[in-house]
């Protein structure tokens, strides 16, 4: 008999890491993870981990003939600064290693006669407004809406919805017996903030900069205009969004995709909030006028009543909350330890 284990993918990274410690709390005990990096000693405990590279076909074959993969949390990606360097690594990775595992998930619901169930962190790089006007005007965008990305990994992000939408929905559709489909389930982000991670290839990455920064006693030069409005997200009500969209009876799903989101502020309003808590913090902005461009095309606000009505999907943490009762303190512990 297989081992039953539910698959992280990406765990090394920023939300794998708060995922496979909440789920390992609420004790699930077969976590198996996988990431091209080691998994922190720290977490060592959490789950059996395998370092390797989910492109890595007889890796993935291995872990089929070893494991009964339940459920696969998807997180491994190549976020959206570093993307826009190696776009074509950004599309090997974000593209064609999320497609092996969904044709993994599709094989293993067609063997076991049970859908896999596939849970995708997408992101608000997946629109594209095509001015400052037009963000303005459609300040809280619906799923539908502007899915003009114009990164190569919002690019990737958006194919990556629609090919989980087609493995879960239409797989095979020409075949004499409609498949076994897998179960394709999809969050898309605002930019998440956590307080025990510092961000990396990300271009929401200003805002928990600033804050990591302030927290050091480093200054700081924001690469945005202090007008820049984007829509963010404590981690663990990122960690939740997941773990409830994974819960949720399928009956009362209406959509593969659903947004969800937070607090919307503008940096400005940011480095405010960063000076609440120091306020001998030095925060300026320097804006960079390449990256400023990608973060003028992602939406002010997330129109998140899909979410909130399919799977009464709520933040815990507002603004108030995610900054004086989640990252402030915590960030104040982290670096006052060190
Ligand atoms: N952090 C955010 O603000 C944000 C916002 C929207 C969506 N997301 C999405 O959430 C997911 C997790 O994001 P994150 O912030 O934890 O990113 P992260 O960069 O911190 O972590 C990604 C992890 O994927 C791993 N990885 C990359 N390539 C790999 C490969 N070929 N094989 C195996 N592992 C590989 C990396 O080593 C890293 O540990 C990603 O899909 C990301 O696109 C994140």
């Amino acid at each position: 008999m297989r081992k039953k284990v539910t698959l992280i993918t990406g765990v090394s990274g920023e939300v794998g890491l708060a995922l496979v410690k909440i789920l390992s709390e609420m004790g699930y005990k077969d976590l198996l993870t996988l990431d091209i990096r080691p998994l922190p000693p720290e977490y060592s405990q959490y789950s059996n981990h395998i370092q390797g590279d989910i492109l890595d076909k007889s890796l993935l074959n291995r872990l089929v003939s070893e494991y009964d993969i339940e459920t696969i949390f998807h997180m491994a990606a190549l976020l959206s600064t570093r993307a826009e360097f190696t776009p074509v690594a950004a599309h090997q990775v974000n593209v064609e290693g999320t497609m092996g595992l969904l044709q993994l998930a599709a094989e293993q619901s067609e063997w076991r006669a049970e859908p896999v169930m596939f849970i995708f962190p997408s992101s608000i790089a997946a629109y594209g407004m095509p001015d400052l006007e037009t963000k303005s005007k459609f300040p809280k965008v619906k799923e539908w809406e502007w899915n003009y990305p114009i990164t190569m990994y919002g690019c990737n992000k958006l194919y990556c919805e629609m090919l989980g939408t087609y493995f879960s929905e239409y797989y095979r559709q020409l075949a004499a017996e409609r498949p076994q489909m897998l179960d394709f389930r999809c969050v898309r982000f605002p930019g998440l903030i956590s307080a025990f991670t510092v961000p990396s290839g990300g271009t929401s990455d200003y805002g928990p900069e600033m804050l990591h920064a302030a927290a050091k006693g480093e200054p700081y030069a924001a690469f945005v205009r202090p007008d820049t409005q984007i829509p963010f997200m404590a981690m663990p009500d990122a960690v939740t969004a997941l773990l409830d969209l994974s819960r949720a009876p399928k009956q009362d799903l209406s959509r593969t995709v659903y947004n969800v989101t937070s607090f919307s502020l503008t940096a400005e309003q940011f480095r405010l909030q960063v000076l609440d808590a120091f306020p001998e913090a030095e925060i300026t902005f320097k804006p960079d006028k390449k990256r400023q461009k990608i973060v003028d095309s992602w939406p002010a606000d997330l129109n998140d009543n899909d979410a909130r009505r399919d799977w009464n999907w709520k933040p815990n943490f507002d603004i108030h909350r995610s900054f004086n009762e989640y990252l402030i303190p915590n960030i104040l512990n982290r670096y006052l330890a060190a």
